[in-house]
């Protein structure tokens, strides 16, 4: 792989919640440019095997940066958990040591403590993230004092991207999964949507929580911390193009993401397909 001088954020997702994500990087800093790749024709990634996200997630990124993007987000909880550290320990050093892939789960993390009172919180996410154990361990380091509950919800994601996400029958699998998680542990007051699909069904999630608890998104606490990694590495920021511009990629039929996506971001946007 090339090294490269300058290019824009390659921000990547399975399918379009990472778009959650992106619209909140580029509220907290429009400067840049920024690619974003959805693999929609192979979503949803939340059920898939260890070792086929990290393949998956491997050939998105080494996509992004063919596009030569210096700094990679796994803008996806499911590709945090399950790839992100192979990518960085054995794939990054082999193509090009100076690149940077970032994932999600670690800033979320370092912003519960604050977040709670009861110190009792709960972790909506795909099977895949609930099962690889990352919040509650990466939790445990920063805060050991935490009580945490994972709480997997197949169906959210499946709703969201078959934009489904508002109608009535979408009421039964939030209120269902709401219940569930707070039965087990009814101290909890603070939930995190630890999948960046679920922001989507966040009004439906606020509707069925009791009112004393905190939900939290991820896409604000993600942009800050963002933000403060390139305000401490300047060697980063200077390899970033800074035009504002954003492009938009999927696997799947660009006018499908075209229609979805413009749900996500409230604009219209034009997307391209690609291959991987
Ligand atoms: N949006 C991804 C996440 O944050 C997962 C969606 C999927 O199952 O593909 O976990």
């Amino acid at each position: 792989m090339q090294p490269v001088s300058k290019g824009p954020i390659g921000v990547f997702d399975s399918g379009y919640g990472g778009l959650s994500i992106l619209r909140e990087l580029r509220r907290v800093l429009p400067q840049y440019d920024y690619v974003f790749l959805g693999d929609n024709a192979r979503a949803p990634y939340g059920s898939r095997s260890f070792d086929v996200v990290y393949q998956f997630t491997r050939q998105t990124v080494e996509r992004l940066f063919g596009m030569g993007c210096p700094l990679v987000l796994l803008a996806c909880n499911t590709a945090s958990a399950k790839a992100l550290r192979t990518i960085q320990q054995n794939d990054l050093p082999v193509w090009d040591a100076s690149r940077r892939v970032l994932g999600i789960i670690r800033p979320t993390v370092e912003r519960v403590g604050e977040l709670t009172s009861t110190r009792h919180i709960g972790i909506f996410g795909t099977k895949g993230t609930i099962s690889s154990g990352s919040y509650p361990i990466e939790i445990a380091k920063f805060f050991p004092d935490v009580v945490v509950t994972g709480h997997a919800c197949p169906m959210w994601v499946p709703l969201v991207e078959n934009g489904e996400y508002d109608s009535e029958g979408a009421d039964y699998f939030v209120k269902k999964e709401i219940d569930a998680l707070l039965s087990e542990d009814p101290l909890i007051d603070m939930v995190i949507l630890g999948c960046t699909h679920y922001p989507l069904l966040e009004e439906k999630i606020r509707r069925f929580m009791p009112e004393h608890v905190r939900i939290v998104p991820q896409g604000g606490i993600v942009a800050d911390s963002l933000a403060d990694y390139l305000d401490r590495h300047a060697d980063m920021r200077q390899r970033l193009t800074t035009g504002g511009s954003c492009r938009y990629l999927t696997t799947e039929n660009p006018d499908m993401f075209r229609q979805a996506a413009s749900a996500f971001l409230d604009e219209d946007i034009e997307a391209r397909h690609t291959d991987l």
